[in-house]
């Protein structure tokens, strides 16, 4: 029975790649056919083992993948009725991030290639969050502007063709999620701070603080969040007071939750219309977890100059990390005729600015 269903699920496809992902707290995998039709999509996040640090501690992260890895790849396989041997190839994230996590994924998707002979490939987590929009929707038109926001890196490129894009511009200190995650711990709501802020801001006025919002000048692509975590700090705290924190409750919570997350999206939108003002772009596409914020996604789609361009906003299950993006990434590589030794390393650090390799 599930011999026939694997038969008939790979009869028209011409790839079919098992994309992995371990470099934070998610231990994912997925099967995408022909680069575009996501077949599986099975996502173990840490969020509750970490919970207490309000971070991700890298060791516990890499046990736990260790715990994960194999029983995910094989749901990710079964969910998507295929056998190993059905794979065109197997890809991994290789590359930013804490280099124990992405070891464990790296083996396993070496282990899997080594034993059913099949190809591999190394890719880019940034890349791939890059990329999302093409996973989402492979007609948007390019070049595209292209937003990455997560808890590790907040960054506007250019994606001129699949696989190869232009970074615009990056953060100088905090990524939009970190600030979010770290706003969030100063009040008191609980890790990730996205989502918490996002829940809490719900009942709450966004024009009720006032707060900062970095724009670096009137020409940079640049972001910066610190000074925004700064200011909510010391309007819980005014630097000369010498009274406890302020611990917000209720309609002050909110009030504080809906104005904090409002600077942020302000901020993003701030830059993106920059950016769409001064390229020649058709569409405009997000990827990360903080592309999972519906009220930046309303943004997107009221703003005047951004609601003219073709809006990808993959779903939300696409944004935050997973396997089916580095599966996706990984079908543009395998199109173009790539592949990667078994010797492939784990490289915690992004690759430098300007024009990105696509990986
Ligand atoms: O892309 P991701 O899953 O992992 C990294 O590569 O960092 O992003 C995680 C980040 C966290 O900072 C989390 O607070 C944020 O994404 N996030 C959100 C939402 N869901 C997750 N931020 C705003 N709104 C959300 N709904
Ligand atoms: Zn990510």
């Amino acid at each position: 029975m599930v011999v026939a269903a694997a038969a008939a699920h790979t009869q028209f496809v011409s790839t079919l790649i098992l994309g992995i992902e371990t470099s934070c707290d998610e231990t994912a995998a997925a099967v995408v056919a022909d680069g575009a039709d996501v077949r599986s999509n099975v996502v173990h996040s840490q969020i509750a083992l970490h919970a207490r640090w309000r971070g991700v501690v890298p060791e516990v992260a890499s046990r736990s993948h260790t715990e994960r890895i194999l029983p995910i790849v094989e749901q990710a396989l079964a969910d998507a009725g295929v056998f190993p041997a059905d794979l065109t190839a197997v890809a991994v994230t290789h590359r930013p991030g804490m280099v124990g996590c992405l070891l464990v994924g790296m083996a396993a998707a070496k282990a899997l290639a080594w034993r059913h002979g099949l190809p591999l490939l190394g890719v880019d987590h940034v890349q791939a969050h890059v990329h999302t929009g093409l996973l989402a929707d492979p007609t948007m038109s390019l070049p595209a502007l292209s937003l990455v926001a997560s808890g590790g890196h907040t960054a506007l490129y250019l994606l001129t063709e699949p696989g190869t894009s232009v970074r615009l511009g990056t953060t100088r200190d905090d990524a939009a999620g970190e600030a979010l995650d770290k706003g969030a711990s100063l009040l008191g709501l609980p890790y990730p701070g996205g989502p918490s802020i996002e829940q809490a801001a719900a009942a709450g006025r966004r024009d009720a603080v006032d707060l900062p919002r970095t724009l670096l000048g009137a020409d940079s692509l640049d972001f910066s969040f610190s000074g925004l975590k700064s200011a909510l700090l010391y309007t819980l705290k005014p630097q000369q007071s010498t009274a406890p924190a302020e611990k917000p409750e209720g309609r002050r919570l909110a009030d504080l939750a809906a104005s904090y997350q409002e600077a942020v999206v302000d901020v993003l939108i701030a830059k993106l219309r920059r950016a769409a003002e001064r390229h020649p772009v058709q569409s405009l596409c997000i990827g990360g977890g903080v592309a999972r914020n519906l009220r930046l996604r309303e943004r997107l789609a009221q703003d005047p100059v951004l609601r003219a361009l073709r809006l990808v906003l993959p779903p939300l299950a696409l944004c935050s990390d997973n396997g089916a993006m580095i599966a996706g990434l990984a079908h543009i590589r395998w199109r173009k005729g790539e592949r990667d030794p078994l010797e492939l390393d784990a490289i915690a650090t992004p690759q430098a600015g300007g024009k990105v390799q696509m990986r």
